[in-house]
């Protein structure tokens, strides 16, 4: 009854306003409301559109404490330093952890940030929600990027992102920290599976469709603002270390790191987030050259610059390029950040700026310029008109899109290697043996963000179809399905499906130097080789590992899952029951061993050929390519169904420059679905500019053709 009272009484409030405030008149273009705005904030109001607090600082006791929101800390944070925007950082969850239980509380913090502010500027709240609303208890969690870029097929980013957008919205979320534009050059890096791998077309379109499913035709209040993520160079971290220096040519920076980024941008990314590493020895957070000279001068880049999660303080205190606090904020503003993910001290942050700005050694026109970038998204997105969330909606709108993810993760697994007889199971497998935990436990399919930050913590539960799960849904009638948790002496079945991977990880704590299985993992694998029995290997990872020979040579079937989301388990058993020929194609070259990583198919390796090349992966039925012709704009390919069984098929086509030895390069793909016997003409575009030279020779398969006008 008082929150009805409060509402109609702001609603009276921000009438009145309109009447005599020209930034409350919707009808008025983006640029003027936010000059009439801008107009009337002290500086201290503006410095709080550039802050951007943890949720968990404004919780509990502390900012680790979970609790319910702490009034004291509502003042310091919304009321006295004007404290622009939010973000759940990985597992900052409401409790219970509900879609309604979020969208209560980013309304309530809505609501005290408006009552508590002058101008009745609301917050924008940011989370990362990378493969679905996945910060949430029960939500639909996609496959993971890496898993959809070997789809190859951008569908499937487009329609995920607008059914991210619907599950934010609906909670009261308007900013996502996605998609990631970071470019898989080194799967030892534990940030490779929020990659769509190592090629630049494909992640260009990927990332372009991503954004334009977050946000829509253009922002609204049924869209949030997306973010090309991290600028630039993080993808190729030296060692494959997390956050380590990129060590990379200008021409690896524009030609293989920039592409997505620019992809992202040209479909209107609203917002691009800082890489936390360093680009040859200079921290990106200090770079003007990339953050100001590349980004805003060659790219046009007009929306905000966030940093990354207290990056702004670590120019002082991991990368030691700036002697203090004070001067971090400097480097980092001068640079060109707008928006300081801070995120707990947002009194050191403010203070610093507002003594920058009072003492000369920062312009404040800085200040108005960030200021307006943040005021004119708060604008966009119609959250001056629609603050809040209706948390009756939410439940259904973070569930949904249950279909979608089952289709994605259909289309992503990878059959690797086949014996031609194993799978998919049927007759010869009456008795099937499912051994591994991970058959059981969502844990790894589900991957890093989800619940928490390093992944579903112990002891939470949200809903996902296992791979055992799965495999009970589609079983044939008269076959039988047993589990078991490790190898048994003799096993009494046709065929044994042993499931394996990685524990979900994130960030540092997921990079994986040597590419290695876990031992145990790799142990029941051993074993289950060792039976005498088919064994299919089906592996749960977001990268390429490395399993040693006298145990991979020995399987009858390797499938790669990825981390295929909450729906993976029936996708998984819908390839291995043959519902589902397998589609995917490896978005990224699968080495031979860890020692010859990174070796992207466009640089090749150190030593020796790939295990897996860049694009392999096999089918239960057979295609075959016939007519290939390429003029500057498009490529075109006859492609056949020439197996047994229906299935689809992504094409991919490469291009080298006439004469030239170096690897030839991916330049546009696309899909087909056929039913044995039958053949589609199949015309794919290339944009300006993606062929690397006028006169090219291109292939797709084993077919060449080279460039007509
Ligand atoms: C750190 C990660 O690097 C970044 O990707 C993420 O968006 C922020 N934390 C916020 O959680």
């Amino acid at each position: 009854m008082r929150k009805t009272l409060l509402m109609a009484l702001l609603l009276a409030a921000s009438t009145a306003l309109a009447q005599t405030h020209p930034y409350l008149d919707t009808r008025l273009p983006v640029e003027q409301r936010v000059q009439d705005l801008l107009n009337r904030m002290t500086l201290e109001e503006k410095v709080g559109q550039l802050t951007q607090i943890n949720v968990q600082r404004l919780m509990g006791r502390d900012e680790w404490d979970r609790g319910p929101l702490n009034p004291e800390w509502l003042d310091r944070i919304l009321a006295k330093q004007h404290v622009g925007s939010l973000l759940s950082g990985g597992g900052a969850a409401p409790q219970p952890n509900t879609p309604e239980a979020w969208a209560r509380m980013t309304n309530d913090l809505q609501r005290y940030a408006l009552t508590h502010s002058r101008l009745k500027i609301p917050i924008l709240y940011g989370v990362d929600a990378v493969h679905g609303h996945n910060n949430v208890i029960g939500a639909t969690m996609f496959p993971h990027n890496i898993g959809l870029g070997a789809t190859f097929d951008t569908k499937f980013p487009h329609q995920i992102g607008e059914v991210t957008a619907r599950a934010l919205r609906a909670t009261g979320i308007t900013w996502n920290f996605a998609p990631d534009a970071d470019m898989g050059r080194d799967p030892r890096w534990g940030r490779f599976y929020e990659t769509w791998g190592e090629d630049p077309v494909l992640a260009s379109e990927m990332v372009a469709a991503n954004v334009r499913g977050l946000q829509g035709p253009a922002l609204g209040p049924d869209s949030v603002a997306a973010t090309v993520k991290h600028f630039i160079g993080y993808g190729s971290p030296v060692g494959g270390k997390d956050r380590a220096d990129a060590r990379i040519t200008s021409a690896q920076l524009r030609g293989v790191h920039l592409p997505p980024f620019q992809a992202g941008l040209t479909a209107g990314a609203a917002t691009v987030m800082v890489n936390s590493g360093s680009v040859n020895g200079v921290p990106a957070h200090a770079s003007g050259e990339l953050l100001t000279n590349l980004l805003r001068g060659d790219l046009g880049f007009r929306g905000i610059t966030v940093s990354d999660w207290e990056d702004v303080r670590k120019l002082q205190t991991v990368h030691k390029v700036a002697p203090t606090y004070r001067d971090a904020v400097r480097m980092a503003l001068a640079a060109g950040v707008d928006v300081s993910m801070v995120p707990h001290d947002a009194e050191g942050f403010t203070s610093a700026v507002l003594d920058l700005v009072k003492s000369g050694d920062l312009p404040a026109g800085r200040v108005d310029e960030a200021a307006a970038r943040v005021l004119a998204l708060k604008f966009r997105l119609g959250l001056f008109e629609q603050p809040f969330a209706d948390a009756q909606k939410a439940s259904a709108a973070v569930t949904a899109g249950t279909d979608l993810a089952l289709r994605a993760a259909r289309q992503s697994i990878t059959l690797l290697a086949s014996d031609g007889r194993t799978l998919p199971l049927g007759e010869r497998a009456r008795r099937v043996l499912v051994v591994g935990e991970r058959a059981r436990d969502p844990r790894s399919q589900l991957g890093g963000w989800t619940i928490g930050w390093q992944g579903l913590p112990k002891n939470e539960d949200t809903r996902a179809i296992t791979i055992l799960d799965g495999m009970k849904q589609v079983v044939p009638k008269g076959t039988q399905l047993r589990y078991s948790a490790g190898v048994p002496g003799q096993p009494d079945a046709d065929a044994l499906v042993v499931v394996v991977g990685e524990p979900p990880h994130a960030e540092g704590e997921a990079d994986n130097p040597t590419l290695a299985l876990p031992a145990a993992d790799l142990a029941l694998l051993r074993e289950a080789t060792a039976s005498g029995k088919p064994v299919v290997a089906v592996l749960l990872a977001g990268r390429p590992i490395v399993i040693p020979d006298d145990v991979r040579t020995r399987l009858a079937a390797f499938v790669m899952a990825y981390l295929p989301g909450s729906e993976g388990g029936r996708a998984v058993a819908d390839v291995l029951y043959g519902n589902t020929s397998p589609s995917g194609r490896l978005p990224f070259t699968w080495p031979m061993a860890a020692a010859h990583v990174p070796a992207p198919y466009d640089e090749p390796g150190r030593s020796g050929a790939p295990l897996y090349a860049f694009g392999h992966g096999l089918s239960y039925t057979t295609f075959a390519y016939r007519d290939l012709r390429a003029t500057r704009d498009a490529v075109t390919v006859t492609v056949a169904n020439t197996g047994r069984v229906a299935g689809s098929h992504s094409v991919l086509a490469f291009a080298r420059p006439q004469g030239s030895t170096s690897p030839a390069r991916l330049v546009t793909f696309g899909r087909v679905v056929l039913q044995p016997g039958e053949s589609r003409v199949l015309t794919l575009a290339l944009p300006l500019g993606r062929l690397p030279a006028p006169n090219v020779s291109i292939h797709v398969g084993d077919l060449h053709a080279t460039t007509i006008d």
